[in-house]
Order: structure tokens, then sequence, then C-alpha cells
């Protein structure tokens, strides 16, 4: 089994993080965050601060540092700390103060003092949510209404009314941080006009892109380097405030800045995910067939309108078939924290309300679940004409239910001394997405190979991919490639986002493998080259020719040449308009409800997935399992708690509650691995981000099915189940 090539400097701390990068003559910054939700700042007293030992410079709105808002495609709008008075969240960045240490700057930060007009704020989804808004279309298009009827059907509504079976219930989602172990960081350092920036993030070339904006600077004046990332899913895309506010004041002091949040500072100053209320309408027949489904959803935005949780969307163009179908996505501005991706947007949250419903549907059927998802299986996102490219779902349920022992499922609860035991089930799916990727190939005179792109492995293991995919397509052994990711002075390589890096990167490798060992022939036929005017053949790293061969290697030394380098770019082409593509997943779960202290404990999980080819069993094993834990945490751990002042509650470590290791069991990974070469030429669907997908549901679904109790919320918390 191959282990991530970065997993030993992991664990034995060699890896340098962003914030382990030390130069001389480092000052160090402290962020300022504001006390209230919503108001101006009318003035802020800095002069104890200016004098107190060993500081070097406040930055506040009164005296602030230059920064413009970047917008990049997809993306749209980075917001830029300092650049006006206006309070729109409570822990919002303020000030930053740069002293010669960090408890020097922490300590002189707490004697700004802070005057503000404050107004009301707004802080409830549920208090405001007759001020909803109508999002905005969803990054690809797709509109915040849509709808679909049968011929003949005049309405959604008429549809519903005329379905044998209907099933309506109202869902709702906490809110959610990142709390990635990695606090958002960076080191600034200038080097006559030009800036390196050390700082964790998902797409180094998109950082340095935001940055050179930010700063005024053309592009190529900016390096970004990812060196390592502890945790990112979705907090880590855009670039982060301490990284805009190192890079500036490092330019203005003329010193290397260091700037990194504390882990309460990560609750506010980065974004998170938003709170969501999901209404659901299912429609069937006896049978099971779904006739009618409608989706309404309401989530929070930040007052910037930052980005908007899309769980209708998913409802819409990857779940069930059906022959009428209405979906709606608004959103209810608040003063709270800014929201942005973060592991399966939309699905995560949108499948605990579908797929809890689809189980309260079955019972009222009286069917098994599986059976009823099985039927309403769909070949195409519904009253769309593109099939998916593969779908092997009803395989994973097949296998899934054999595995987890689910005809044992009871039909009522079974009890195992004083622990209350059942079974639940879900679907898990996520859109198959591929963006634009460059890798550049050197083929060296040693034998080896470097495989290079800018964008970053945040812990998923792209550079162990890269490695991989590299050595196949070069037909060479993997220990003599040299992989390189996280830097934005390397080819662009997009992000690592939207369970696209595999197969972005992927096929990229492929097309400049295929163009290097078509210029290792060609240069092996050359005129005075060792096979002139011969026909050339490669294969196993050598050139061919009559029987003779020679290493790549031999050949660059034979003409004279260190290397020979090319780089591969590939992007989403004409499969988009033959097919519709999507990862697959059965998720499993067991629940046991202790009878006297009503608390929930998932004893065992098992997830069988349809992503495409597996490139690395083990990493991919990993970033299942992950994405599972992170469900399992949504369901019975995670919620933050917002004061009606807009203050968090719960926003460290002590309160916000994640699992640990003596929450989660065995988690158990299944592959059917059909590889989707429809989708692209590497055949990897995607895997980040569906574990999360359906796990929720499952945990919920297990808890009803052990304790009759049906929760429609999450996370489920003691006091649901008394
Ligand atoms: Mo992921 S939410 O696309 O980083």
């Amino acid at each position: 089994m191959i282990t991530r090539l970065d997993a030993p400097l992991k664990v034995t701390g060699a890896a340098k993080y962003g914030a382990d990068h030390i130069f001389p003559g480092m000052a160090y910054g402290y962020i300022v965050l504001s006390t209230i939700a919503h108001g101006e700042i009318e003035s802020m007293d800095v002069s104890a601060a200016k004098d107190s030992p060993g500081v070097l410079a406040v930055y506040t709105p009164f005296d602030s540092l230059t920064l413009h808002t970047p917008s990049l495609p997809v993306f749209g709008e980075t917001w830029v700390p300092l650049q006006d008075k206006e309070v729109t969240y409570y822990g919002q960045p303020i000030g930053f103060v740069v002293a010669e240490t960090f408890e020097q700057a922490r300590d002189a930060a707490a004697l700004i003092e802070v005057t503000y007009r404050e107004r009301p704020a707004r802080t409830s989804l549920t208090e405001f949510l007759d001020t909803a808004e109508m999002a905005p279309p969803t990054f690809n298009g797709a509109p915040p209404e849509i709808e679909v009827l049968e011929d003949g059907v005049e309405s959604f509504d008429a549809a519903l009314a005329a379905s044998p079976v209907v099933f309506e219930a109202t869902y709702t989602t906490a809110t959610q941080n990142h709390a990635a172990m990695e606090p958002h960081s960076a080191v600034a350092v200038w080097d006559d006009g030009e800036l390196t920036v050390y700082s964790g993030n998902q797409a180094s070339d998109m950082q340095a892109a935001e940055l050179s904006i930010a700063l005024g600077l053309a592009r190529e004046a900016v390096r970004a380097v990812n060196p390592f990332v502890g945790g990112a899913f979705g907090g880590k895309g855009r670039t982060s405030t301490p990284a805009f506010l190192a890079a500036a004041t490092a330019r203005a002091l003329g010193r290397p800045v260091k700037a990194a949040l504390t882990r309460e500072q990560v609750f506010t100053a980065t974004a998170g995910r938003a709170s969501t209320i999901q209404k659901l309408a299912l429609g069937a027949e006896p049978d099971g067939t779904l006739v009618a489904l409608r989706h309404d959803s309401w989530c929070h935005t930040d007052i910037a309108r930052s980005f908007v949780e899309p769980t209708s969307h998913g409802t819409s163009r990857e779940w069930y078939a059906t022959k009428n179908l209405s979906i709606t996505q608004r959103m209810v501005p608040l003063n709270v924290p800014p929201t942005t991706f973060m592991r399966a947007p939309g699905e995560a949250p949108g499948s605990f309300a579908l797929e809890s419903a689809i189980d309260e549907l079955a019972e009222k059927l009286g069917m098994d679940p599986i059976e009823l998802r099985v039927r309403n299986n769909s070949t195409a996102p519904p009253g769309h004409d593109l099939q998916w490219s593969s779908k092997h779902l009803d395989e994973c349920f097949r296998i899934g239910a054999d595995r987890f022992g689910w005809a044992h499922r009871p039909a009522g609860s079974r009890t195992d001394g004083d622990w209350l035991v059942g079974m639940g089930v879900a679907t898990a799916v996520f859109p198959a997405l591929r963006f634009p990727a460059t890798v550049g190939i050197t083929l060296r005179a040693d034998e080896t190979a470097v495989v290079a792109t800018s964008g970053a492995d945040p812990g998923t293991g792209l550079l162990t991919v890269l490695s991989l995919v590299g050595a196949e397509s070069l037909d060479i052994p993997a220990d003599r490639i040299e992989p390189r990711l996280g830097d934005s002075a390397l080819p662009p390589g997009g992000m690592s986002g939207g369970s696209t890096a595999t197969a972005s990167a992927g096929t990229a490798i492929m097309l400049a493998a295929t163009k290097a060992i078509d210029e290792l022939v060609t240069l092996a036929a050359d005129p005075g080259a060792p096979f002139a005017g011969r026909q050339v053949t490669y294969a196993d790293g050598r050139v061919f020719a009559d029987g003779e061969s020679m290493t790549f290697g031999e050949l660059l030394r034979a003409v004279g040449r260190e290397t020979l380098e090319v780089t591969g770019t590939s992007a989403p082409g004409e499969e988009m308009t033959k097919h519709s593509f999507a990862s697959w997943g059965a998720q499993f779960c067991e629940v046991r409800v202790h009878k006297w202290t009503r608390e929930a404990r998932v004893s065992r999980m098992l997830g069988v997935f349809d992503a495409g080819r597996i490139i690395n069993d083990k990493a991919a094993r990993s970033q299942l399992m992950g994405g599972m834990i992170w469900g399992v945490s949504a369901a019975l751990h995670e919620g933050l708690e917002i004061e009606a002042n807009g203050r968090l509650a719960n926003g460290d470590f002590a309160s916000y509650l994640l699992p640990v290791n003596a929450d989660i069991p065995e988690v158990d990974v299944h592959f059917v691995e059909y590889p989707d070469t429809l989708h692209n030429a590497v055949g990897a669907k995607g895997l980040g981000e569906i574990g999360t997908v359906g796990m929720a549901a499952a945990v919920a679904n297990a808890v009803y099915n052990a304790t009759g109790i049906r929760v429609r919320h999450i996370p489920i918390t003691i006091e649901d189940l008394l």
C-alpha cells in the first residue's frame, strides 16, 4: 500500500507550514477584532498601544494600509480588511498591531480603545426569515428557482395534490466553522519590489492572483507558497486576512511579517457553513415511485452575501428521478461571520433534509428505505437529457447492504443491554467536475522526472497522485518522479476544491507526458542523434529503434542536454455536452442510544462508493473516512451558537464540539471501481467531498430506528432524545 509521500514529514514534525517560516528581522502581527455585530467605528484610540514595548505600527480603518478588493472568476470578490469603518459582524478584523514579538503585539492590541455607533444586529435565521431574498445563480449558473413539470401537469402543487402518498416536513441544520487544525496564517517577505507569501491555501496561483490585485502589483511580482496545508476543504479557498495584512505591512515596514489567527479568532475572522432551513414535500405512488419532489431552502449569509449554501440545488441536479420537481433557494443576510464553501457545500446539509425525508416516506409507504432509493434511481438529472456517464449506485447499495448486515435491521429498536440499537442508510452524491489545469513535466538526464503544478495539497494526497499518474504516464517507476506542488511559480494548476484536483491535474499530466514522449522520440531521430532518421518508439522509460534501446536519460546525455521540458494543459470540454457526471455512494450507520443517559453513539459505519478509478487506495480511503467522520460530527456534535448580540457563545475548542477518537468506531470504506473515461482520461471522478454527504441523515435515520424519535435538525443532542 502506497503511503502519502508527505506523511512522514507531517507525522515527524518536519513539514514546514506557512507560519513555521522564520526570517531575519521578522516582525509579528496581532489582529484586533470587533466586539459588536453591527455599527460604525467612531474612533479607535491607539496611543497606548503605539507606546507599548516593541510596537512597530498599528493599523486601523483610520490609518490603514491600502488594499484593493480582488475579484476572480467563480469565487467573486474576496473581502480585504481595514478598508472601512463599518462593522457587520462580531469578531470582524478591525485592526492590526505589529511588534517585535507576538506577545508584545497581542498585549498592545488589548490597549486599543474602540468607540462604536452601534446599530441593532440581525443574528437569527428564523427571526428574519420573512426578509429572505432569492439567491443569485450558483457559480455554474444554476438559477435559484427550478421547476420541471410532466407534460399536461398544470403546476407543481397540482402534481403533489394528485400524488397517492404525500410526505412533508421541515428540517434545519446548524452553523458550522471550518476549524481546521492549522489556523489561517501567513509569513510575507519582500525582496526588491517582489513579494513572497508563505500561507496555507487551496490554490497557490489563485492566492498569488488575489494578493497581486489587493496590493496593486503585477501578477509576476507575487509568489504564493503553500508548503503544507493543515486542513482546508473550502475554508482556505480565498486568501485570508492574515495573508493580506502580513503582505501589506511587510511592504510598509520593510521587514518580513508573520500574522496568525488564534484558535478563537478562526471562528469569526474566516468563514464557515451557513445554517439552513429546508422544507421538503414528496409525492409518491404506492409502489414508491416519486412523482413530485419539492425542496425549498433558506440559508443565512453574511451581510456581504458572500456565499449561499445551495442545499436545494443538489436535489435538482443529482438525486432522484421524478417527473415533477420544484426547488427554490433563498438567503437571509445576517450580522454573522462570513459564509463560504465547506466540504460538500449544498449537498452536505441538503442531503440531511432530503435523505431524512426519504426515510420518513419509506416508513409511510411501508417500504425498505434502500428499496425506495433504488426504485427512484435516476439515469439523468431530473429534467435533463444528458445521461449519467457512469452510475453504479444500485450496486453500492447491494454490496453495502450485504456488508453491513442490513437484512438484520429490526423494524423497531433492538436492545443490547442498556443500549437501544438502530441502523440507518442514505444516498451520497456529489457532482464530478474538473477545472482547467496546467502541469509541467521535466525529464532529467539522471533518469528522473519532475511533475509540477502550482495548486495545493491540503492533506488530500494530491502530491502522491502527481507521482503515481506521472509514473504511469511516463512508464517509469514512481520513485523516479519528483512531484512539486504548492507554489505559484509552478505552472498554474487550478485549485484543490470541488473534488476536482485529481481529475484536473491528472488529465493535464497525461497530456504533458504524451508531449514529453513525442519530443523524446523526435529528439532520438534527429540528425546527429543516436537513432537519426530511424523509426523510434517509447516504452518503459526507454526509446527504441530496430531492436536497440536507450533510457531517456542516456538519450538526453547523448545529445548533450540536461533536461527536456514540456507543459500540458487540460480543461473541461466536449464531454460536458454529452453526459452528466457525478460520484455516488451508499452510506450505512449503526447508532446506539443509551436507555438512561440518552447519549447517542455511532457504533459502526460503512460507505460504499462509485468514484471512478481509485488512483491511491490509501489516500482515497482516508478522504472518505474523513468525510464520513465529518458527517457524524455534523449529526451529533457541531453547531455554532450565536447570541442575540452576534457573539459566538461557543467559538473555541472548549465548547465547539468535534468528535474525538472515542466517538468514532472503525470506518469501513469500500469502492466499486469503474474508471470513468467519459469524464476524463484518468477515469477518476472525485471523492474529496462525497464522504460527508448522506452521513448525517444516515445517523439521524439510525437514531430513529433505535428510539422511534425522529429528530429533524442537526446536531442531535441528548435533549432531543429524552
Ligand atoms: Mo471544497 S468545499 O470545494 O474546498
